[in-house]
């Protein structure tokens, strides 16, 4: 459990340069997630400090340079004035690239560029991006330094352990980062050949902040206000970054601060789970989402769990074509749900 030397023990803010992120929390990036509408939704509920974008191709945003209509990339870096402060995360391993591509950023008005050195999907490691850039660490240190030259703006950079267990170089990863200017580093202990298998290790959170003076940020496996807590008095760390758990539990930042405040956390009720996800469905048709019927399907999956009878309203929206009827579907069955389970 807690105490309350650990509770006070937990920072109220950190700063990525002179961007001050207060709470000291982190909405991870999540591809084919945290796009600006699922966003502005966590946003709404409070107690997050900082948004991320999906990873961008650095390829695809410096190809968007002039194009006629707005491609994947920029669809991916569009953000909304309540984001901030917002980081836009780049991948690519070619430096030049990289450093026009955070240009671009920079122009949009992102406060932050970050750099992605974790992800494990084959199809950005065989490019040599991602995680497989923690094979070669000199090739890191050139996109580093030239970014760090292109932009004015906080550059910091998300990184995994390493490839494998016999490869770590997750303490040589966060010297590099600050040796190159830059201003914070989140890590996500888990090697690329582990995936999402076993268990995130934070003795490496720990490791990495005791080889840096810049922000080290904790990422992985925090499900629930106590594991955020336990990650900073194990590690130390100065904010918490968090995923999956927010793509079931968009609240989970405000329970931490919650937490924090008073001990004890509010567990929502189903009628504001009804609320959110019909929000949510709804910023989605408005935004004229391409793909908002998959959008509503994979969230029908994250936003259902935990509801009485959820199995049911699942199947129903897997098998609807059509936007408006997906809302009626959901209407029609919290009215029957909520009607049967008083507040
Ligand atoms: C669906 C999904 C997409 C992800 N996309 C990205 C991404 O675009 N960039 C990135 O750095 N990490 C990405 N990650 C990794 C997360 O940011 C995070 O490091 C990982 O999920 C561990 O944190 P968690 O245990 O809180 O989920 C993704 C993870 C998931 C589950």
């Amino acid at each position: 459990m807690f105490n309350n030397r650990d509770m006070a023990q937990f920072p109220t803010e950190y700063s990525v340069g002179p961007v001050r992120i207060a709470p000291a929390t982190v909405l991870a990036p999540m591809a084919g997630v945290t796009d600006t509408v699922f966003r502005r939704l966590i946003r709404g509920q409070g107690g997050c400090g900082l948004m991320m974008t999906e990873f961008t191709s650095s390829h695809g945003v410096v190809n968007s340079k002039g194009a006629r209509r707005p491609t994947f990339a920029m669809r991916y870096l569009a953000f909304e004035e309540q984001e901030r402060p917002i980081s836009a995360q780049l991948f690519g391993s070619d430096p030049d690239v990289m450093a026009e591509a955070a240009r671009v950023c920079e122009g949009l008005g992102f406060d932050i560029v970050d750099i992605n050195f974790g992800c494990p999907v084959n199809k950005v490691v065989k490019c040599n991006g991602g995680s497989g850039l923690l094979r070669d660490l000199p090739l890191v240190e050139t996109i580093l330094t030239k970014v760090r030259q292109a932009i004015a703006i906080p550059l910091t950079c998300k990184f995994r352990a390493g490839w494998n267990d016999k490869e770590l170089v997750f303490q040589e990863m966060a010297k590099l980062a600050e040796d190159c200017g830059l201003q914070a580093v989140a890590l996500h202990p888990r090697t690329r050949e582990q995936g999402y298998s076993g268990k995130a290790d934070w003795a490496r959170i720990a490791g990495a902040k005791a080889a840096v003076r810049i922000p080290v940020i904790g990422n992985g496996d925090i499900l629930t206000p106590e594991d955020a807590v336990r990650m900073v008095e194990e590690t130390n760390c100065d904010a918490v970054m968090i995923g999956r758990a927010a793509s079931s539990n968009p609240w989970i930042f405000a329970q931490i601060q919650e937490y924090l405040a008073t001990g004890s956390y509010r567990i929502p009720h189903d009628r504001e789970r009804y609320e959110l996800m019909r929000h949510y469905y709804t910023l989605l048709v408005e935004r004229g989402e391409p793909d908002a019927i998959g959008k509503m399907k994979q969230f029908a999956t994250y936003f259902t769990h935990g509801i009485r009878n959820g199995s049911k309203l699942r199947v129903e929206i897997y098998q609807t074509k059509d936007t408006a009827e997906i809302l009626d579907r959901v209407d029609a069955f919290f009215s029957q749900e909520l009607e049967a389970v008083p507040a």
